[in-house]
This record gives structure tokens, sequence and C-alpha cells, in this order.
């Protein structure tokens, strides 16, 4: 088969607009909206949030850049590309991202369940005046329910599943056509109104005035932490998103456009947030739980507060369902790439079998809740630290190392300039992956496994 009909038989996006909603998709998720609000609010605001911005540009861009060229240059599957540009040990790197892909979509479902399960209860009209003494209880009714939160974390899968047997471009590209703008729009209309509610100067003040007495190592190193997550980087998805790429798609473009994108809708997340936060008087720093027991009890209190919850949780699965399908798409392309299976086939056993890895995860605050994985986590917490704190900063730095030590000058510009495209920000971006993102990553690492 010519090279040219077996890239059109993998797949390929129909335009620049659909790999940027595609590539945005990935990386707008639950990182966006439920993390980076209450990590922004732990470690102290606007300091945090500018420091957060530094990492993206000097670590994330370059590294998203470097994942979309190593996946368009070779239009393969992370093992794949891997294999073929070097082969010998590098390999390891693409299972270490086809791994990640199961760990990561094994908990993700089973956070996005309790999402879509927000989302059911905001239609019935659960966070109203009516009901405000049971809305307290909600989460923990919803975590001490094994059932219930298999069940959402199944229709959850099943939706995922759906949407990647659909293929590249009437699967993935379309859904995240039809998914994202409405995400923005909402997005934008929470945070205008938040803006323009009592609380929304405050919100404004605490997320953009720096305090830098606030930023601590730790408070750094949990920035950079967070920029690879929210990024969707050092996994392959992005390296499978930009094999799906036809020659002549602006690769700088698209990864600066999508990393600008990933962080505006944090940033507004975190206005639409906060401005209720703090109109009723809430203390900013409430951790995990802001999303899932402050905000609905907020919700309960406030006029229209139905209206904002449907929209809100809407919010929620919709940018929870443009990530999780690129986690599944990773470890699908890998089995028709290099196993030669059919889409159809990969798609139905691989989403079973990741939902199965993740019912571990679901029974972790009931059934489980005894069984301590690494430390005093369970199951659900252990994983994901698992997965964010080690797999992804490792598969970031050797994507970064492979990029600026052993892909040459020839093949990596060679590549990023096809067509008509010209990067005049080469020797800038050269310089950032060769040097700034392995030394960067590379500290966080090593901070995470206590190191130093
Ligand atoms: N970027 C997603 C988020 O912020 O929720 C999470 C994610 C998706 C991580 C895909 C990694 C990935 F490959």
């Amino acid at each position: 088969m010519s090279e040219y009909s077996s890239k059109q038989k993998r797949g390929l996006w129909t335009s620049r607009f659909g790999f940027i909603m595609a590539s945005a998709g990935s990386a707008i998720g639950l990182g966006n909206i439920w993390k980076f609000p209450y990590i922004a609010g732990m470690h102290g605001g606007g300091a945090f949030v500018l420091f957060f911005i530094f990492c993206i540009i000097t670590v994330g861009i370059p590294i998203m850049i470097s994942e979309m060229v190593i996946g368009r240059h070779t239009h393969k599957d992370p093992v794949g590309a891997f294999k073929k540009i070097r082969g010998g040990a590098w390999v390891i790197v693409g299972w270490l991202g086809v791994t990640a892909g199961f760990v990561i979509l094994s908990y993700y479902c089973v956070v996005a369940g309790w999402a879509v399960d927000y989302l059911w209860l905001a239609l019935q009209g659960t966070f109203t005046a009516q009901h405000a003494q049971q809305v307290p209880q909600l989460f923990a009714g919803l975590l001490s329910s094994d059932l219930s939160q298999l069940l959402w974390q199944a229709l959850f899968m099943g939706m995922t599943i759906l949407i990647v047997m659909g293929g590249v471009s009437s699967g993935l590209e379309l859904a995240n056509k039809v998914m994202m703008p409405i995400l923005f729009f909402i997005l934008l209309f929470l945070a205008i109104r938040g803006i323009f509610s009592p609380g929304g100067e405050k919100a404004l003040t605490f997320l953009f005035s720096p305090q830098w007495s606030k930023l601590d190592p730790p408070a750094m190193l949990e920035a950079l932490g967070h920029a690879f997550f929210s990024l969707s980087l050092g996994m392959g998805a992005m390296l499978t998103y930009g094999s799906y790429a036809d020659e002549g798609t602006n690769i700088p473009k698209v990864a600066i456009t999508v990393s600008i994108m990933d962080t505006c809708v944090a940033l507004l997340s975190g206005i639409a947030i906060f401005s209720i936060v703090f109109t009723y008087g809430i203390e900013p720093a409430a951790g995990p739980g802001l999303v899932f027991k402050t905000l609905p009890i907020l919700f309960s209190q406030m006029p229209g507060g139905t209206l904002i919850a449907i929209l809100f949780f809407l919010l929620l699965v919709f940018a929870a369902l443009t990530s999780s399908i690129s986690l599944l798409e990773v470890v699908v392309a890998y089995y028709c790439d290099e196993k030669k299976w059919g889409r159809k086939k990969a798609t139905l056993f691989m989403g079973f079998i990741i939902f199965l890895l993740g019912v571990p995860s679901a029974l972790s605050n009931n059934l489980l809740k005894d069984v301590h994985f690494i430390g005093d986590r369970n199951f659900l917490d252990s994983i994901d630290l698992l997965a964010t704190n080690y797999i992804l900063p490792l598969g970031g730095l050797f994507i970064a190392i492979f990029t600026g030590w052993i892909l040459t000058t020839r093949l990596a510009k060679g590549e990023i300039e096809k067509g008509e495209v010209r990067f005049q920000l080469y020797p800038a971006w050269h310089f950032l992956i060769k040097y700034v993102s392995p030394v960067l990553v590379a500290l966080v690492f090593l901070n995470k496994i206590g190191l130093f």
C-alpha cells in the first residue's frame, strides 16, 4: 500500500480547525475545571497562576510541539513512532505512554461518572432551596454507593467507546467540533456572570494579584506537574493526535493555540468558581471537594441555581469526555497500528478492559476503603498519584531528551517546515527542548520521588 493511502486508512483530520478542536478537547478536561481552581486556591492564587503560565511557556508548549512533530513524522501510535525513528530502548517511552492511557482512563471515568451523576441531579432540580438540607450530604452519599458509581462509570465509558469507535474524522473530530464550542460558550457565560456578581472583584484580585511570598518550592513543583497533566503531555496523546495531521499543518501554531486555549479555560473556570465562592464568603482553599461539595451547596442557595448547576455540570461532562476519548485513542491506535486489529474490535475490547481496571477505583471509597495502596491513600488516589506524579513527568522527560538530543535538526526542522510552513522561533524552541524543559521536568520528578 502506498504511504498516502495507508495514512488515509488510519484516518486524518479533515481540517486544521478539527485538529485544534480535538487537541484542545484533550487538553481541556477535569484538570482545568475540577483541579486547577482548587490547587490555585490552596497555593495562594496570583503568584501560582503566573508561575503556571511560565511553565506552560517554557515546558508545555515545547513538549507539545515535540509530541506532535514525532507523531506527524511517523503517522504511528506512540510505540510505533519511537520504533520507526530510533527503536531500541526508546520504544519503552511509547510503551509507557500506552500504559499511562490504560491507567489514567481507568480512574478518569470514575471521576467523570460523578460529574454525570451531578448533571443528572441538576436536571432533576436537586440544587434548590427546598433540598438545601440534603445537598451537603450528596457527595458522601454517592461515594458510599458502589453500585451508583459503577453505573455512572459504565455509562461514561460507554459514551467514550461510542465516539472512539466512530474513527478519527467522524468520531473524534466530529464530537470535539460539537462539544468544544458549546463548552466555550457555557464557560464564557459563567465567567462573565461571575465577574459581575458581588464576589467578582474579589475573585479577579485573588486570581491575578501575585502574592510572591506564597510561591514556595512545593507550589512551584505543583504548578509544573499540573502544566503537564493539563496539556495532556508525557504519554503520547498529543503524539497520537499529531499522527492524524497532514503535511503542511502548522504544528507550532496549533500547539501554541491549544496551550493558550487550555490556559484561558483554566483561568475562566477559576473566575466562574471563585466569584461564586467569594459571593457566599467561603474560604477559597476548599480542596478537591470544591466542585462536588462546596459549589452544589452554593447552587442551592442562589437565584437561578438550577440553571447554573445544569450548565456547570454539562461543562464538566463535556470537558471530561473530550479528554477521555483522547486517552482511549492512544490505546486503540496502538492495537490498530501495531497489532493490526480493526478499530471496532480494539475500541470495544480495550474499552471494556479499562472499565474493569477502573472498578477498584470506583469501589475505593466504600467496599475497598480499607485497602491502601500508596501510603494511606485509597486505590483511586494512589493510581492518580502514580500516573500524574510519576508516569507523565517521566514520559515528558524522555520525550524532551529524545527531541533535543536524538532527533537531528534536519528531521525536526524538516518535519515542522513541511509545506509552506516557516518556523521563525525554531532556535528558541530547540534551546528550550534541549536544555530548559528536561532540567525543569527532572526537577519536578526528583522532587516527587523525594530525592531532594
Ligand atoms: N488534560 C486532561 C485534563 O486536564 O483533564 C487530562 C489528560 C488527558 C491527561 C489526556 C493526559 C492525556 F493524555
